[in-house]
């Protein structure tokens, strides 16, 4: 049986991880895109030669032309520019907005039946310009954002009640940016949640209450820190979670930036929900109980990613 084919648009620093893992894990071949020339090739060759040390059996292609990604599987877009300190996501939107619609040109002439991940921020908006470029239908394409803000949840969690990161499961809901939603009530140490942790004396609320906002400010607190360019090691095993499960039928339940009509209380939204991912992309939107405060700070992060979309919409109108 051939292989799958993994074609990633952009190839930078998340770009060139995911290659690594997605060989690695022996997800399937792999494509590097990238209008730099030189970087997509000089990566793949890199990767490639690291395979017959790690043990994987993948083709490692670079490419500057969008013929390359031609029937992908699945394909993972960071392309475009990422924040520096300073910056929030949403100061990228000029630029990513146009480069999402270059993409979604690419794709929806080279690989319409693909399922597609998009990485690049501001995350929410920029993955409905590509949906909409791309003319995919609306379960095959997801932003990658809840799983990460999850992990990074779940990882403080982890150290804060000295407990394995597998222990540990959280949910964070909404946009990816300062609104976002991390779910106390649903965050649990092997089952048993987190409330009932600070009852049993494991930690306080005003840790946890900590650990929520440094949730929030995940991605600040590495762009602070490397100066340079922002996260890519965690959003990339991020995606590669969600392709794994696409391709694999895993029907994983993972925070996705998903197309939300209906649920929610939503009315056509890309933002970040519970979803199963399965065989056919996004399978189901799984609509989870809310308590009042949760409700309202998940309105206000949709609030956040209706404003953001309002922008895009009036650079369109303007011809932008
Ligand atoms: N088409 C294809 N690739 C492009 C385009 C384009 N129109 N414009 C830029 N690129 C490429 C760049 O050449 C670069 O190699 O996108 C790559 C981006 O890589 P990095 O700058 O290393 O950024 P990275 O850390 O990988 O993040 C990418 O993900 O998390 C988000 O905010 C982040 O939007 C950013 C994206």
């Amino acid at each position: 049986m051939a292989r799958n084919k993994i074609a990633l648009v952009g190839a930078g620093n998340i770009g060139g991880t995911l290659a690594m893992l997605a060989g690695l894990k022996e997800l399937g071949d792999v494509v590097l895109f990238d209008i730099a020339e030189g970087t997509p090739q000089g990566k793949a060759l890199d990767i490639a030669e690291a395979s017959p040390v790690e043990g994987f059996d993948a083709r490692m292609v670079g490419s500057n032309d969008y013929a390359a990604i031609k029937d992908a599987d699945v394909v993972i877009v960071t392309a475009g520019v990422a924040r520096k300190p300073g910056m929030s996501r949403d100061d990228l939107i000029g630029i990513n907005t146009k480069v999402m619609k270059s993409v979604g040109e690419g794709i929806k002439n080279n690989c319409p039946n693909a399922f597609v991940i998009c990485i690049t921020n501001p995350l929410d908006v920029m993955v409905g310009v590509l949906q909409r470029a791309a003319g995919l239908p609306t379960n095959k394409v997801v932003g990658m954002a809840g799983v990460l803000d999850s992990a990074r949840f779940r990882y403080f969690l982890a150290e804060e009640f000295n407990v394995s990161v597998e222990d540990v499961t959280a949910f964070v809901l909404g946009g990816h940016g300062d609104t976002m939603v991390p779910l106390v009530r649903y965050s649990a140490v092997a089952g048993i949640p987190v409330p009932d942790l600070i009852e049993m004396g494991w930690s306080t609320q005003d840790k946890i209450d900590q650990i929520v906002q440094r949730t929030r400010d995940g991605g600040a607190e590495i762009v602070g820190l490397l100066k340079t360019g922002s996260a890519f090691y965690a959003p990339a095993s991020s995606a590669i979670e969600m392709a794994d499960s696409y391709l694999k039928d895993k029907r994983k339940l993972l925070p996705c930036a998903a197309y939300v009509d209906g649920a929610y209380g939503l009315d056509g939204l890309y933002v970040g929900v519970p979803v199963i991912i399965g065989e056919n992309g996004v399978e189901k939107v799984v609509e989870i109980k809310l308590n009042d405060d949760e409700q309202a700070m998940l309105d206000h992060s949709v609030k956040a990613v209706q404003d953001l979309n309002d922008v895009v919409a009036k650079m369109e109108a303007e011809g932008a």
